[in-house]
């Protein structure tokens, strides 16, 4: 059987070539928007993680934040969005924004040289993938791990609130295979996660609500997204 992360680098490396629709883009820069009015954050001067990159939407709102001193990491387990569209968006400025193909959640996980460095981050950030990850608990204590102490850990996605948000993957044909959290992450899922992996001063905030037209039953739907922050 193939397992969810396989099964997920399948679909994103055939997704990566067209995977930057008006939606997408939309959904990223609120994602952006909603760490950045996040009080105490200042992503100036800062390591910066962007964790699931994709193609690299998130790094390039943050990228003009970071400034002169700041870096940008990106990990993402699809070789597609990692060379064929992070590492080409930035590479006139590859020393600022670059990212790695690998698997920082996975129990064989071993530090290579590409990866050893990839740790002692001020800010970690992760946009629309939590709800593709098996175990929401266990990927966050992977990413605190990679904290310096006082560092934040910053996570958007689809807020799961009991209403229809489980239309959100409708047109996937393979949703089952590559979304672990149908319709998105609880707060209670974030709140539990964010504690067992041993942050503090943890928030889960609405962030936005976008309208979305679901073909199935022929409506229009309302998702909500919450910004979800702790601190090392
Ligand atoms: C919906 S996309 C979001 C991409 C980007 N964060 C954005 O907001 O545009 C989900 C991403 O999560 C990545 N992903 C899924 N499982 C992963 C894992 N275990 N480790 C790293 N990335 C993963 C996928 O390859 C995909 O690029």
């Amino acid at each position: 059987m193939v397992s969810r992360t396989e099964a997920n680098v399948a679909h994103f490396n055939e997704a990566a070539v067209s995977y930057e629709t008006s939606e997408k883009i939309e959904i990223a820069e609120k994602a952006a928007d909603a760490f950045f009015d996040l009080p105490g954050i200042n992503f100036e001067g800062k390591r910066v993680l962007d964790f699931a990159c994709g193609t690299g939407l998130i790094s390039s709102f943050l990228l003009p934040k970071v400034g002169p001193k700041g870096e940008i990491i990106g990990i993402d387990t699809s070789q597609g969005m990692v060379n064929e569209r992070f590492n080409r968006k930035f590479s006139g400025n590859s020393s600022k924004a670059r990212a790695v193909c690998c698997n920082i959640l996975s129990f064989q996980h071993e530090n290579t040289p590409e990866t050893a460095d990839l740790k002692d981050f001020d800010i970690i950030v992760v946009s629309a993938a939590y709800h593709h990850i098996d175990d929401s608990n266990h990927a966050t204590k992977c990413l605190v791990q990679r904290l310096r102490s006082g560092g934040k850990l910053l996570v958007f996605d689809l807020l799961n609130d009991g209403s229809s948000s489980h239309y959100f993957h409708d047109h996937v044909p393979n949703a089952k295979d590559i979304v672990s959290y149908q319709g998105g992450m609880t707060r209670e899922h974030m709140k539990t996660a964010f504690q067992v992996a041993g942050l503090t001063n943890i928030h889960v905030d609405n962030a936005c609500s976008r309208e979305k037209h679901i073909e199935s039953i022929g409506q229009n739907i309302c998702f909500n997204f919450f910004v979800a922050s702790g601190t090392k």
